[in-house]
């Protein structure tokens, strides 16, 4: 069974209905603090089939202990952490504790039980901005380690925690994926992002502009040195995402070491291009004004892909256009979101 921590959130929920629609069996463990138990329930109907769940805070060493004593768990995908990059500035205890204690007592839990396959959600972010992006986009061996938030320290770091396991246990497997800017939702409209508050991503402001709950859209900054002076970004759909995960999991059933790959297209698109995109593919408009950049904001970031090419067989499928879609389906469906 693959244990899934964090599953009820935006990725692991698209994830567990990829896992579940290829047979596999699922037992997530989440709080809840940021997501709602509903998202699993849709989950079990679009899939056709159930998945086990326990509210759980994964840093809890002895909650973990007693879950797997009980049940057969031979992997672990682990989503579960705090994400947002601005209130981890503002908290970074609360994001150093959570993030990197829920890594060291899953590590501790899983070397107890003999479990060896772990598949680890990193992010795009551990990259460093300072040499500029290589023409082929950032690959697995551009530097890293010059995080400029603690949420982003935390993801370097659990990579290191990772993959100093992997050379104490030399029967131990794990994969970190680096992914780029997963955006859209499964093409249902059942599950999707569902953010708290004023969102902090490009593509949940969109949606809440084109519906209505916010005014405008504010493009941080336009004299960038990209085609049209604004961010460019990798987005991936999240349900390629989510199927990367079946390919990750795959890999460490297969391996032992730790592997990185990137998660992404390969391919950059503007916050101009992208506002436009929607714009046609929804036929609804997404009133914008230019503001100032964003600090901390690289111009230009996007994936080399060739490696989870090469190595996992991913490819991603969808488009840009599916994404618009796909975002505004799910936003249209769930006006109030999930709960
Ligand atoms: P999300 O907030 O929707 O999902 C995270 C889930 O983890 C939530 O359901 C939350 O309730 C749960 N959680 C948090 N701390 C927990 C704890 N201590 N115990 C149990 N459950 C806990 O976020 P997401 O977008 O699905 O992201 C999933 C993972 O991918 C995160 O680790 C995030 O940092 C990483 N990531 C996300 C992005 C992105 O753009 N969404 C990009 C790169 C990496
Ligand atoms: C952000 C995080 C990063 C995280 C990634 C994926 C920051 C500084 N970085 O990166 O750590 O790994 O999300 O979750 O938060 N934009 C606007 N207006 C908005 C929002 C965004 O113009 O209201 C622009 C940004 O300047 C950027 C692009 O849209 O060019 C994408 O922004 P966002 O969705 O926040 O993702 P990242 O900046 O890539």
């Amino acid at each position: 069974m693959v244990f899934v921590t964090g599953g009820a959130g935006f990725i692991g929920s698209h994830t567990c209905l990829e896992l579940l629609k290829a047979g596999r069996e699922v037992l997530v463990a989440d709080n809840l603090c940021n997501s709602h138990a509903s998202s699993l329930e849709r989950v079990e109907r679009l899939a056709g089939k159930r998945l086990s769940f326990v509210r759980v805070d994964v840093c809890d060493r002895e909650a973990l202990e007693k879950i797997f004593s009980e049940y057969d768990i031979d992997s672990v995908i682990h989503f579960a952490g705090l994400k947002a990059v601005g209130e981890s500035v503002g908290s970074p205890v609360e994001y150093f504790s959570n993030n990197l204690g829920s890594t060291l007592s899953l590590c501790s839990v899983m070397r107890a039980h003999g479990v060896n396959r772990i598949v680890f959600s990193s992010s795009a972010t551990v990259y460093s901005g300072s040499f500029g992006v290589p023409s082929g986009g950032f690959s697995e061996s551009s530097p890293t380690g010059e995080c400029t938030n603690p949420y982003g320290w935390t993801k370097f770091m659990s990579e290191k925690i990772l993959s100093s396991v992997c050379v104490a246990n030399p029967d131990f497997s794990a994969v970190l994926l680096r992914y780029f800017n997963p955006i859209g939702a499964d093409p249902s409209g059942e599950i999707g992002e569902d953010p708290e508050g004023v969102p902090n991503n490009l593509m949940p402001y969109i949606t809440q502009v084109a519906s209505g709950v916010r005014e405008r859209l504010t493009i941080f900054g336009n004299d960038y040195d990209t085609p049209d002076g604004t961010g460019v970004r990798d987005y991936i759909h999240v349900s390629d995402l989510a199927r990367a995960h079946i390919k990750a999991l795959e890999f460490v059933e297969k391996n032992t070491g730790c592997e990185v790959f990137n998660i992404g297209t390969g391919r950059g698109t503007s916050v101009l291009e992208l506002v436009r995109s929607f714009e046609e593919v929804n036929g609804v408009a997404v009133p914008y004004v230019v503001g100032a950049r964003r600090p901390g904001d690289l111009g230009t970031v996007f994936a080399n892909v060739s490696k989870a090419e090469r190595l996992l067989g991913f490819r991603a499928e969808f488009g840009i256009r599916d994404m618009c879609r796909d975002a505004w389906n799910f936003q249209k469906r769930n006006p109030h979101g999930i709960k």
